[in-house]
């Protein structure tokens, strides 16, 4: 995370009206700037509870524009405002199959799974066994029990749920781990 202050862990002091207003007020300020302008993205966003998807110890800065640690080796949650920039160009929408590559926390994954619906499907590939387990939870607890978490390399993709109408990489791929 060069490049990034990450804020100090310390036990949440927000409640959960104080997110829910927070990611109101995230969301249209992503609208304002120019990054938000699906309509369906749009309810993705205001609806999945970001703040579900962090660490205990970073929750109240779920909607700063940091990317927050999470556990296992080198994986973060991105900033709010990243999911847009790869949702958007992608077109993502209803009744789409979507392929992400590092599921992380899982957010990405139920956001994209409100934006294609009942009738989409969302596939996830996480490298790291522990990453994963915090997404399966999260997601799990969340109410999302049909999203496909795959673990392994995403540079493999997973032929088996394919075709795809879209794919985010959400990992830095490098050629050699
Ligand atoms: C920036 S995070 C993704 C954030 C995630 N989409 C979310 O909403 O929380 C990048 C993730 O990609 C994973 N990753 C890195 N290389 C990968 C690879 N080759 N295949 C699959 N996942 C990978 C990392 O372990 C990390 O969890």
């Amino acid at each position: 995370m060069r490049g990034w202050i990450i804020p100090p862990p310390q036990d949440p002091t927000k409640s959960k009206r104080d997110l829910e207003r927070e990611r109101t007020a995230k969301v249209s300020w992503l609208v304002k700037s120019g990054y938000l302008k699906s309509e369906r993205i749009k309810q993705a966003l205001l609806k999945v509870p970001r703040e579900d998807f962090i660490p205990r110890l970073y929750r109240d800065y779920a909607y700063l524009e940091v990317p927050l640690p999470l556990p296992g080796e080198h994986a973060t949650i991105s900033c709010p405002h990243s999911y847009p920039l790869f949702y958007e160009p992608l077109g993502l929408d209803e009744g789409h199959r979507f392929l992400e590559i590092g599921s992380g926390s899982g957010y990405g994954a139920a956001v994209a799974r409100e934006v294609v619906g009942p009738g989409g499907l969302v596939v996830s590939i996480e490298i790291d066994p522990l990453t994963l387990e915090f997404a399966r939870s999260n997601l799990e607890k969340a109410g999302y029990h049909d999203i496909v978490l795959v673990p392994g390399d995403g540079r493999l993709g997973y032929p088996e749920s394919s075709p795809y109408d879209c794919m985010a990489v959400a990992a830095a791929l490098h050629a050699e781990r």
